[in-house]
């Protein structure tokens, strides 16, 4: 089919273009009718631009677009002219096509819901027609942040030295970690390859290499359970370097953010980020990732708690388990409301949720019969507490105790509407000093808490043998606004060391060796002292446009229950597909 090709883009018409003739390629984005005039909203990547049909001028043009309706693609030729009702919410609101000819390219089906912002359309109809959806130009200014945040980070990356490379999608299957979605080899049939849930051990051979620099924007992919922040394939901007400290990546990384924010978003972020330790983001704040625009911090009441009167906290304290107390200023809370926070808290692990409330000057609450006078007064003294006053409670082991009241303080800041006064700012900050292990009662074994190839505090090194679980590593996470935006760490770089790390993850020698020999052997072969890090690319773009679900920032996005609903996947296979892998499928009831 032919068609005039355009002149202009829709959203590039100005003033300075009145007068002038063009050609404009593109969508009716809607059309209106009054008589004998008839406007057409065009719409292009670029914009949308208002179209004006005569019927006095054009006769045959106002008969010829009687059919034309939304989403249809057309051509249409005119001059520009000055608009008689300007419109001051769209960039092209001062001018006009008048039309002197149309074609039409292509027509369209009625669209199962309108490409508007503003729209009801549900998530579900919207993505299985993801094409359409894609059209909305809110979604398609997503796309051109995250397209900026490619650029920005090659150059960035490239001015400073480091060399893209690619690492391979089909990989070996190694334990720890989340779970890994697996490839049957046709070839090598009964075997198995896996995605990458990340490059870490390529990343690490390069280094063994001598790249000394490495970067690369890469998708990863993790069969994981899925959240609003979280995809099963995802986006890092992967990096490591050579010959480095810890400080050289926070310096150079955080300075790659600030870029990004000042080339993307035209904001500046002052530098250095601030820094905190993993134990005081849980102990203020309850949480590894801790939103810092707004400050509710907790405090660690187990002192007052072991006195107080009250035999569970008494017990816990007893128990070497902690009370750890969230105060909320000017409490509106009904009964209700806390039974709600209380069903919030048990998400999180809490058996309950133990409040006190100052109200017509007494301390009330859930267990205040059981406190002695001294200890409401010493409450009261210590919190500074006023009238209507809430203090929430949390006992028990001390991570456990923070997460619970961390959760509650972000749940608060939603209800009590303090996010909302802080929309459109950002707070970054890096978390350090995590622990190398958590032990894992699922498997009654220490699994690693960032990776098993992170390095241990030189100091903490005697720990290993003694005190795994005290062993601090030299890790690093980036924290935007609540979000886990980047994470990475120093490398182990001495076979011995990695083995010993395998040794206490449980690993035999011959597992380790059968798993990471590759990586074992690398490290006999000169291995730089070596770390990096890894940034969420879709966390990043999320936090950029300002949205909450990375399905607005990943062009073809799964649901939380892992399927594409457009073109409907994970399917089934045939049968002969199926017999050429050597695979059975087993029927689950
Ligand atoms: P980590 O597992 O912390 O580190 O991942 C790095 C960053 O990737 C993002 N991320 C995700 N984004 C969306 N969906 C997911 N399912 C998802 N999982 C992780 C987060 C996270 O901070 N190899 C190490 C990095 C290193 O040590 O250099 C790694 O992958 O923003």
């Amino acid at each position: 089919m032919t068609f005039e090709k355009r002149t202009i883009t829709c959203g590039e018409v100005r003033e300075q273009h009145v007068e002038q003739d063009v050609v404009i390629n593109g969508w009716v984005h809607s059309r209106r009718d009054y008589g004998g005039v008839i406007f057409l909203d065009m719409r292009d990547r670029y914009g949308v631009l208002q179209v004006v049909i005569e019927q006095d001028l054009t006769p045959e043009l106002s008969k010829q677009i009687d059919p034309i309706r939304n989403e249809w693609v057309i051509w249409i030729k005119g001059k520009v002219r000055l608009r008689e009702n300007p419109n001051p919410r769209i960039p092209t609101g001062l001018v006009e096509v008048l039309a002197s000819e149309i074609g039409v390219i292509n027509e369209a089906l009625v669209t199962p819901f309108e490409i508007v912002d503003d729209l009801t359309a549900n998530e579900e109809l919207r993505l299985q027609h993801r094409f359409l959806d894609l059209r909305r130009p809110s979604l398609q200014r997503n796309f051109l942040v995250r397209n900026k945040v490619y650029q920005v980070t090659h150059s960035f990356f490239e001015c400073h030295g480091f060399v893209e490379l690619e690492t391979p999608i089909l990989t070996k299957s190694t334990p720890e970690g989340a779970r890994d979605f697996l490839v049957p080899s046709r070839l090598n049939k009964g075997q198995f390859y896996a995605l990458p849930q990340s490059p870490q051990l390529f990343k690490q051979l390069l280094m063994v290499s001598g790249f000394d620099k490495y970067m690369q924007i890469v998708k990863c992919f993790r069969d994981e359970d899925l959240r609003s922040d979280r995809q099963l394939e995802f986006t890092q901007v992967d990096v490591e370097m050579s010959f480095i400290e810890q400080e050289d990546i926070l310096q150079l990384t955080e300075q790659y953010i600030a870029q990004i924010w000042k080339q993307v978003n035209d904001v500046e972020i002052p530098l250095p980020f601030k820094r905190m330790s993993f134990a005081d983001a849980l102990n203020t704040y309850g949480s590894d990732k801790p939103d810092l625009r707004f400050e509710m911090p907790l405090s660690d009441t187990s002192e007052w708690a072991s006195t107080c009167g009250f035999t569970l906290f008494a017990d816990a304290v007893a128990a070497k388990h902690v009370v750890k107390a969230l105060v909320i200023r000017k409490s509106t809370f009904s009964r209700k409301h806390l039974d709600e926070l209380t069903e919030h808290a048990k998400k999180f692990g809490a058996k309950g949720l133990p409040y006190l409330k100052i109200q017509d000057g007494e301390v009330g609450g859930s267990f205040a019969k059981t406190l002695t006078d001294d200890a409401k007064a010493a409450l009261v003294k210590t919190f500074e507490l006023n009238e209507t006053d809430l203090v929430l409670f949390s006992t028990g082991e001390w991570e456990r105790a923070c997460i619970i009241l961390g959760a509650l303080r972000t749940e608060i800041a939603k209800r009590t509407g303090i996010m909302e006064t802080v929309e459109g700012t950002y707070s970054f900050h890096w978390v350090l000093d995590f622990p190398l292990l958590e032990y894992s009662d699922e498997d009654e074994r220490y699994v690693a808490r960032h990776h098993p190839f992170t390095s241990p505090k030189v100091d903490d090194i005697p720990l290993l043998t003694t005190n795994p679980a005290q062993a601090r590593a030299v890790a690093h996470d980036l924290v935007i606004n609540g979000y886990e935006a980047a994470g990475g760490s120093m490398r182990i770089h001495d076979s011995g060391v990695q083995q010993r790390m395998f040794d206490l993850l449980g690993m035999t020698p011959e597992t380790a060796r059968s798993k990471f020999g590759f990586l074992l052997d690398a490290l006999q072969y000169g291995a730089p002292p070596h770390g990096g890090i890894a940034f969420g690319l879709d966390r990043i773009v999320m936090l950029l446009v300002g949205t909450e679900n990375i399905r607005d920032v990943i062009a073809f996005p799964k649901t939380t229950s892992g399927l594409s609903l457009m073109d409907k996947c994970p399917s089934e296979v045939s049968e002969k597909q199926l017999d050429e892998l050597g695979i059975a499928v087993k029927k689950t009831q």
